[in-house]
C-alpha cells in the first residue's frame, strides 16, 4: 500500500506512517483543509470526516469546523496566518487556483498558484518513519512581501480537552518541561534571539489533558531551524485546537525577489497513542534515523579543558591535561576558549583566529601531536560568528557586524554578531574554519555561539534577512565543512543549550546541553533535553566539586552517573583530583565504555519525573541489553520512595544483572529493582541487565 493515496473525486490526499495517518483535501475555493491527523484511517474513512459542521457557525466566523491547511488571509478567516503576503498594489487576501500534485522522491508536493499575481505556494510532506515532515516554499515573477510564511500548521481532531507542554528555561537552566492547560486564545512560543534559545525549545507537545508518560494520544510537532521562530497556538471558545510555526518573529518581514524560491525550515509532527514516552521515544528514532549525520557511531568521550583552565591555557597547561585526560580514558581532548589572538579573557582577540603566540609559540601542532600520541582525537573551541570590538577583525571591518545606522551596537558579553548573511562575511570564516582543520588535522570542532542578536541590521543589505540568512549560512558552512572533512566531527553549542533543535542536529554529531554540570541539576535538564532529543546526542562532563556555577558538592559516582546517562565527557581540574578520585573515575570511564552501545543506541524510558521525586531514574534498552540509573538527590529522611518499575522488558524474560543475580522480568516490571540508596543525601546507581 502506498505511503500517500489520492482521492482525486473528493481532492484529499491521506498520508500514512506506520501507526498514523495525515489527511487533507481541497475545498470547493481550491483552498487546503486540514482533514485529519491521528490514528490510522482508510481513505474512505478520511473523506467521511471532511466537511464537518461547525455548531456555532455565524456571520461573525468561518463557515464550517475545518481549518486551514496553511492558514492565510482572505475571505472569512479571523485565525493566526501562517502565511501573510502583500503585493505591490496593497493586496493582501490570498485566493488560490489548484496546479495539480506530484510525489518526487517520496515528496507529495501540492501546487496551488494565486489566481491574479504571479505567486506560487507548495505544500510539501515527507514522511520519515513515524513523522510527517511539512514545509513549505514560495515563488513569484515579481516582488512579493512575505509578512510572515510558517512552514506547517497542525489542527487536533475535536478533544475533551486541551493541554499544552514545552520549555521553559534560561542560561544554565535549559529544557524545563511545563504542562499546562492550554488556555483558550493565543499562546505564542517564540525567539527573537537569532538562536533557537535556551528560554524555550522549538517543539509543542498537544495532548487532550489524559496523556501519561506510559499512554494516551500525544500530537507533537518540532521545528528544524537554528535561530528565530514562533509557533502559535490558537484554542478557540468552540474547542477548536490549531498551532503554526515557522522561522522569524513578529515585525520580521522579507522581500521574495522576482525568480527566487523561498523555502522553509522542516517543521515535523508526530502523533503517537502511547503517551508522553512513545512519543520521546519515536522523536530519537527520527532524529537517529533521519536526522543525525552518523548515528551508527558511538560517541566519544570527551576531554574539555574549560572548567579546569578557564582562559589560561598554554601549550604546557594543556598538554599536562591531555596526559591526565588518556590516563582516564578519554578519546578526545577539547582544547576550549582562550587559545588565540588576544583572548586571555573576555574582552579581546574574538575573530583573531591564529593561535596565540605567547601561549603557543610553536602553533598549534605540537599540542595536538601530542594529544594524537596518547591515542585521543584532537578538538578545538571556536566562535565563528562573533567578534570582541577589541579585535584586528573588528578593527579592520567595523561594518561586518550586524548594526543599525545611527544605533548603538549593544555588546553582550563584550562581543558583537558578524553579518553571515553577508557572503563575503560567511566566505571569511568559511575559509579560515576550513584552513584550520585542514592545516592541523583537527577531529572535532566545538561550535560555540555565545550572545543573543540586537541591532539586527545590515545597512546596504536588506535588513529582514539576516535573521534567515545568517542561520542558512551557518548550516551551509557546517555542512560544507562536513562535506570537505568527512571525518570532522561536531558539537554544537550556544552558551550550553542555546541553539538545540533539529536544524543544528542535522549538522552536528552532539549538542552541549547546558553550561550547567551541577550533577543535581542536570537531571531536569537531560529530562527536558531528552523529551525530543536522543541521549546519543547530549554531551554531560563530570566536573569538579563543589561546582563551579552553583557551588554544590556531590559525590564523585554520582556526578559520573548522572553524566553516563548521555554522552559521558570529564570537565574537571585533573590535577586537583586525589588519587582515589582519580582511580574511581577511570573504573567509572572504563563502565561507561561498556555500556555506551545501550545508553547511546537504545531506546529510553523513564521512570520517574524529576519534578516530581527525588529518586528519578532512566532505563536504556538495545536488543537483550539493559540499563538503569537511580539518582537520589538529598531528601527528607524516611520520605516514603516509590521505587520504579522497569518497563519494555518481557515479562517471560529472564535478566542477569551484573552481579550475576538472575531477575525475572514480571518482578521487574511489577516491582522494580531493590537497590541500595543509602542515608538521605546523594545517592545512585547503575544497573546492568541482560536477557538470558
Ligand atoms: C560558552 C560555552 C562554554 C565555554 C565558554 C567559553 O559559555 O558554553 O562551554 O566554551 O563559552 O568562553
Amino acid at each position: 500500500m502506498s505511503l500517500v493515496e489520492h482521492d482525486p473525486a473528493n481532492r484529499l490526499w491521506l498520508l500514512r506512517t506506520p501507526e498514523s495517518s495525515y489527511a487533507f483535501r481541497l475545498d470547493a475555493g481550491d483552498r487546503p483543509r486540514h482533514v485529519h491527523w491521528g490514528p490510522p484511517l482508510t481513505l474512505s474513512q478520511a473523506t467521511q470526516v471532511a466537511a464537518r459542521r461547525n455548531p456555532a457557525d455565524s456571520s461573525f466566523d468561518e463557515p464550517g469546523d475545518e481549518r486551514q491547511e496553511l492558514p492565510a488571509e482572505g475571505g472569512a478567516f479571523f485565525g493566526v496566518a501562517a502565511l501573510a503576503v502583500r503585493y505591490e498594489d496593497g493586496t493582501s487576501a490570498l485566493e488560490w487556483r489548484y496546479d495539480g500534485f506530484a510525489i518526487e522522491d517520496g515528496t507529495l508536493v501540492v501546487r496551488l498558484v494565486d489566481r491574479h499575481y504571479p505567486l506560487e505556494l507548495s505544500l510539501h510532506y515527507r514522511l520519515r518513519g513515524d513523522v510527517v515532515e511539512r514545509w513549505t516554499s514560495l515563488r513569484a515573477d515579481q516582488p512579493v512581501s512575505l509578512l510572515r510564511t510558517d512552514s506547517a500548521a497542525w489542527t487536533l481532531p475535536r478533544r475533551e480537552g486541551a493541554r499544552l507542554t514545552r520549555t521553559s528555561g534560561a542560561w544554565s537552566a535549559e529544557y524545563g518541561v511545563l504542562r499546562e492547560p492550554l488556555p483558550v486564545g493565543e499562546t505564542t512560543l517564540t525567539s527573537r534571539r537569532g538562536v533557537s534559545s535556551h528560554q524555550v525549545n522549538p517543539w509543542v507537545m498537544l495532548d487532550a489533558g489524559d496523556a501519561t508518560e506510559t499512554s494516551g494520544e500525544v500530537w507533537s510537532t518540532a521545528l528544524a531551524w537554528s535561530g528565530s521562530w514562533r509557533i502559535t497556538v490558537e484554542h478557540t471558545h468552540t474547542g477548536r485546537v490549531t498551532w503554526t510555526g515557522g522561522f522569524g518573529h513578529e515585525n520580521v518581514a522579507w522581500q521574495l525577489r522576482p525568480g527566487e524560491t523561498w523555502e522553509t525550515p522542516v517543521f515535523a509532527g508526530l502523533y503517537a497513542a502511547d503517551g508522553f514516552g512513545g512519543t520521546s521515544r519515536r522523536w530519537h528514532a527520527y532524529v537517529r534515523e533521519f536526522v543525525q549525520p552518523h548515528p551508527e557511531e558511538l560517541r566519544p568521550i570527551v576531554y574539555n579543558s574549560w572548567e579546569a583552565t578557564g582562559w589560561d591555557v598554554d601549550e604546557r597547561t594543556e598538554t599536562e591535561l591531555a596526559a591526565a585526560a588518556a590516563k582516564l580514558g578519554a578519546e578526545l581532548f577539547v582544547m576550549d576558549d582562550g587559545w588565540f589572538g588576544a583572548r586571555t579573557g573576555d574582552t579581546a582577540g574574538l575573530g583573531d583566529w591564529t593561535a596565540n603566540e605567547q601561549r603557543f609559540p610553536a602553533g598549534l601542532r605540537p599540542l595536538v601531536d601530542a594529544v594524537h600520541a596518547h591515542g585521543m582525537k584532537f578538538g578545538l573551541w571556536i566562535e565563528p560568528e562573533m567578534v570582541n570590538p577589541d579585535s584586528d577583525l573588528y578593527r579592520a571591518h567595523p561594518d561586518w557586524v550586524l548594526h543599525m545606522a545611527n544605533r548603538e551596537r549593544t555588546t553582550l558579553r563584550n562581543q558583537l554578531v558578524l553579518n553571515f548573511a553577508r557572503p563575503d562575511v560567511a566566505d571569511w570564516a568559511h575559509q579560515w574554519l576550513d584552513r584550520l582543520v585542514g592545516e592541523h588535522g583537527i577531529d572535532y570542532l566545538k561550535w560555540d555561539m555565545n550572545r543573543a542578536f540586537t541591532e539586527a541590521g545590515w545597512p546596504g543589505g536588506e535588513a529582514g534577512r539576516v535573521w534567515v540568512d545568517h542561520v542558512r549560512a551557518v548550516h551551509r558552512i557546517l555542512g560544507r565543512l562536513r562535506a570537505d572533512h568527512p571525518t570532522l566531527r561536531i558539537q554544537g553549542c550556544a552558551g550550553g543549550g542555546g541553539r538545540t533543535d533539529l536544524g543544528i542536529l542535522a549538522r552536528t554529531d552532539e549538542i552541549w546541553a547546558s553550561d550547567n554540570t551541577d550533577a543535581a541539576d542536570r537531571i531536569t535538564i537531560q529530562h527536558g533535553y531528552g523529551q525530543v532529543y536522543p541521549a546519543g546526542t547530549m554531551s554531560a562532563w563530570v566536573t569538579d566539586s563543589p561546582n563551579p556555577t552553583t557551588g554544590r558538592e556531590a559525590p564523585l559516582s554520582f556526578r559520573f552517573h548522572v553524566a553516563m546517562a548521555g554522552v559521558l565527557g570529564l570537565g574537571g581540574d585533573l590535577p586537583r583530583w586525589s588519587a582515589a578520585e582519580l582511580g574511581e573515575a577511570a573504573s567509572l570511564v572504563a563502565l561507561y565504555k561498556e555500556i555506551r552501545p545501550v545508553v547511546q543506541h537504545g531506546e529510553l524510558y523513564r521512570l520517574a519525573d524529576p519534578a516530581k521525586s527525588a529518586l528519578t531514574a532512566v532505563q536504556y534498552v538495545l536488543a537483550g541489553e539493559v540499563v538503569v540509573f537511580f539518582w537520589r538527590r538529598p531528601t527528607e529522611f524516611a520520605r516514603p520512595v516509590t521505587p520504579p518499575r522497569l518497563v519494555g522488558l518481557a515479562p517471560a524474560g529472564r535478566y542477569r544483572d551484573q552481579d550475576g543475580v538472575v531477575h525475572d522480568g514480571a518482578v521487574l516490571l511489577s516491582h522494580g529493582l531493590d537497590v541500595d540508596l543509602p542515608g538521605s543525601g546523594y545517592a545512585s546507581a547503575v544497573v546492568r541487565l541482560t536477557r538470558v
